[in-house]
């Protein structure tokens, strides 16, 4: 309980010092997680990412990003592309993977410390990533920013970061908007097996064709660190007495 309370009121610390998102739908309640920080719930609750969601689940990386939100103090970086994102990808790209090379390509998509936005200006390139080998070519990731804009480049493509999905000073989420391509498995040297364009989509990719129109209000929120946004303090103040009297 007491616990509880220490962690509410580091929620509502976080809501009133830090900036978070401030779109209309932030004004709704803090989010008060039942038990440890789950990954997957998080991208359900955003909508949109249901082929990232059934990757995690099938690489088994949702438990061990779990386990490792629980265990780390470091915190951890999740890039998200959408359900578009992989949907723009060439035909057959995840099938014509391993096991092995789609653990890595998760992998790659989550820096095993927590960066928040303002940070993206300052870390140096390459970032070293879950998949390991950031200087031999392998598995690179850089950030280049100009103002609040972040780009990555794996030197396969170019990535934006398009928007904070969550972040809570120890986990961050963010929305890109291409899948990141390490060069260790997409390297063009290599002649790429040509796969068969499969024509049998999955049921995640055929709902990830048809994302509700509320899906996209839920993600157009931007980040908005103003320290003048004073109802977000408000509400920030608010949750912060009510733990103190509850
Ligand atoms: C995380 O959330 C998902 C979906 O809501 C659920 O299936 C899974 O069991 C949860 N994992 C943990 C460790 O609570
Ligand atoms: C989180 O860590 C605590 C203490 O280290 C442990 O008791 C608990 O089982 C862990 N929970 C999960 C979901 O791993
Ligand atoms: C990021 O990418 C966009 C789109 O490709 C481009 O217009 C912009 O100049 C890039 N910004 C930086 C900082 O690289
Ligand atoms: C990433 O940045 C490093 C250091 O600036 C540079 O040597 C490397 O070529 C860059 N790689 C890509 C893929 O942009
Ligand atoms: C990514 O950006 C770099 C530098 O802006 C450019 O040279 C390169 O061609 C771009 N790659 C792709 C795949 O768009
Ligand atoms: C952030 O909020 C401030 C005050 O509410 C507003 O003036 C500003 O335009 C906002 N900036 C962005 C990028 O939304």
């Amino acid at each position: 309980m007491r616990q509880l309370n220490i962690f509410h009121t580091y929620l509502a610390l976080l809501i009133l010092l830090q900036c978070t998102l401030t779109s209309a739908q932030s004004s709704a309640p803090a989010p008060t997680p039942s038990g440890p920080t789950n990954i997957t719930k998080i991208l359900e609750k955003a909508g949109q990412y249901t082929v990232l969601i059934r990757l995690l689940k099938s690489t088994q990386l949702e438990d061990q990003i779990n386990t490792q939100l629980n265990n780390s103090n470091q915190g951890i970086t999740v890039f998200a592309p959408t359900d578009n994102a992989f949907s723009s990808l060439k035909p057959g790209t995840l099938n014509s993977l391993s096991d092995q090379q789609k653990v890595q390509l998760i992998q790659f998509h989550v820096v095993p410390t927590f960066l928040s936005t303002s940070q993206f200006q300052t870390v140096s390139n390459p970032l070293r990533t879950q998949a390991g080998n950031s200087n031999d070519g392998e598995f690179p990731l850089n950030v280049t920013t100009s103002g609040n804009q972040v780009n990555i480049t794996t030197g396969i493509v170019n990535a934006t970061v398009a928007n904070t999905v969550y972040t809570d000073n120890q986990l961050a989420v963010y929305q890109v908007d291409k899948v990141l391509l390490p060069l260790g498995i997409f390297a063009p040297k290599a002649p790429a097996p040509a796969p068969e364009p499969a024509k049998t989509k999955g049921k995640g990719a055929a709902a990830a064709d048809n994302p509700s129109s509320g899906d996209t209000a839920d993600t157009s929120g931007t980040q908005n660190c103003s320290l003048s946004n004073f109802k977000t303090a408000l509400i920030g103040a608010v949750i912060l007495f009510a733990t103190f009297f509850t």
